[in-house]
């Protein structure tokens, strides 16, 4: 089997036990590297006043990780600046809060380049090499220029924008175009995978080659859908380890023969949080026989905070829980649990399945893990019901969940009403299929598709050269 060697700009391998492990590319990650040998290259997550270019490798929980410091300067720019100022936004279809700054772009280009010469000596001619993710579009093309001409894929974890919103940003063509270096492109669902080839076919003047592939740029790559999952019996197995029965217990004594709804997202815009609260208020006041027998359990742990839009974020959820508990609350019942911290995952399980609903409802949302994981926590003979919305990846694989759209509180709350009153037959009619996908569309079915495809493509080019 060739290695493969995995480059993102965050390396957390997590353990049961990692609290602070949030975000769905570290938890797929993970888990697909276990599984090859490799290694997993990124930021250190620490800033040094002038970059080395050293490595420092280690071992972590069955994966070999090599990490290089980042300059302050790069951080700024390149991290907090236009990979999430500038890309994050506009990917995620909020234009009125990016940022377009040459030198953000400056910084994103330095790194990718700094990135390139620090990893290369590790390639070996046979490696698979793996990029993921909206900070590293470009690394394909400095590889590429650095003599790597094996296999290069690239996963986009983000969704895809719309053309009409990719259009706004300066050098849009030239993000796109570095997209060609690779061999092969992936993204979560039908939908991004179109965004892009209408960029590429109405901006760029590409076509679709008669066997599905695309060229443009004076190039020809492979792009496709790859839908990512959870490691989902591991999170099944979580469910049965002393802390997560412990983590269960303590959520369930506290409900007092209420049910509860919970929401786990990084403190993020994209996650729909403002709405999901307004939407719980909605509820409140307008179906007073749920005031009392219900709370709702809201899990956001910080994300990005030196980033003005996450700031201002957290003090508006802020104000909102307080108006929403000033409101509503009583001396016995407090209706929304607005908690900051990040949990273990085997914690994390628990809760979920303590929990009768899954309230996961972000404005646009590359896949979702939450949702996934929401599923796989629960009692197949009492299951809770996922609300999800129509605006996250996962939506296009889980049609049997209550899909909402998180623009409309009086959907989500209606929603609500309905998963908080469902019969026990038309839960498990509905969770069934859910759980059967959670289960077989997991995490190593993501990376074996992606691998294969990724070989296949290759293969492919190096004919095309040849003949
Ligand atoms: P994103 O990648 O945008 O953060 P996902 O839903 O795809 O969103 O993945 C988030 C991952 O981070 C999930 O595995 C989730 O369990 C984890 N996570 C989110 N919030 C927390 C938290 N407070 N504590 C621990 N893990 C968290
Ligand atoms: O899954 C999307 C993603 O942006 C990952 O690339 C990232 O690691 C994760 O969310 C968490 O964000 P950050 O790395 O900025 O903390």
């Amino acid at each position: 089997m060739n290695r493969l060697i995995v480059i993102s700009n965050r390396v957390t391998v997590p353990k049961a036990r990692d609290k602070a492990q949030a975000g769905g590319l570290a938890m797929a990650l993970a888990a697909a590297l276990r599984e090859y040998r490799g290694v997993w290259f990124g930021w250190s997550g620490k800033s040094v006043p002038q970059f080395t270019g050293q490595i420092s490798m280690h071992q972590s929980n069955g994966v070999t990780v090599a990490l290089t410091d980042l300059e302050e300067a790069d951080v700024q720019e390149y991290y907090n600046g236009y990979a999430n100022k500038t890309l994050w936004p506009l990917f995620h279809y909020r234009n009125d809060l990016t940022a377009y700054d040459r030198s953000f772009n400056l910084g994103y280009q330095r790194v990718n380049a700094r990135f390139a010469d620090t990893v290369r000596p590790l390639i070996d001619p046979d490696d698979f090499v793996w990029v993921h993710d909206y900070h590293l579009i470009p690394l394909g093309r400095e590889l590429r220029q650095r003599g790597v001409k094996g296999p290069l894929g690239f996963f986009l974890h983000i969704p895809w924008p719309a053309r009409q919103l990719l259009v706004t940003l300066p050098r849009d063509r030239a993000l796109v175009e570095a997209l060609f270096s690779y061999d092969l492109v992936g993204f979560h669902t039908e939908e991004w995978l179109d965004a892009f080839v209408a960029y590429v076919l109405r901006e760029a003047g590409g076509t679709v080659l008669p066997d599905g592939r695309l060229s443009c740029f004076g190039r020809t790559i492979r792009a496709a859908v790859f839908p990512i999952g959870i490691d989902a019996s591991n999170f099944v197995d979580m469910l049965q380890t002393p802390d997560s029965i412990r983590a269960r217990e303590r959520v369930e004594r506290s409900l007092n023969g209420r049910r509860m709804i919970i929401g786990v997202d990084r403190l993020d815009y994209s996650k729909g949080l403002e709405e999901r609260f307004v939407a719980y208020e909605h509820l409140l006041a307008t179906r007073v026989r749920h005031r009392r027998d219900v709370f709702m359990l809201q899990i956001a742990t910080p994300s990005r905070g030196d980033v003005g839009p996450y700031q201002n974020l957290r003090a508006k959820l802020d104000a909102l829980a307080g108006r929403i508990n000033g409101g509503y609350a009583d001396v016995d019942w407090v209706p929304l649990r607005y908690v900051n911290r990040a949990y273990r995952r085997d914690e994390l399980a628990g809760m979920f399945r303590a929990a009768q609903v899954g309230f996961i409802t972000p404005l646009r949302d590359g896949m979702n893990l939450v949702a996934k994981e929401y599923i796989a926590a629960q009692d197949p003979e009492d299951p809770g019901v996922l609300v999800l919305s129509r605006f996250a990846g996962a939506a296009l694989q889980m049609k049997e969940a209550l899909i909402v759209n998180p623009f409309s509180r009086e959907e989500m709350a209606d929603a609500l009403d309905r998963a908080l009153t469902m019969d026990l037959a038309e839960r498990k009619r509905r969770f069934e299929p859910l759980m059967h996908s959670v289960m077989t569309e997991d995490v190593a079915a993501w990376r074996d598709n992606f691998v294969n495809a990724l070989r296949e493509a290759a293969e492919v080019r190096v004919q095309s050269e040849v003949a």
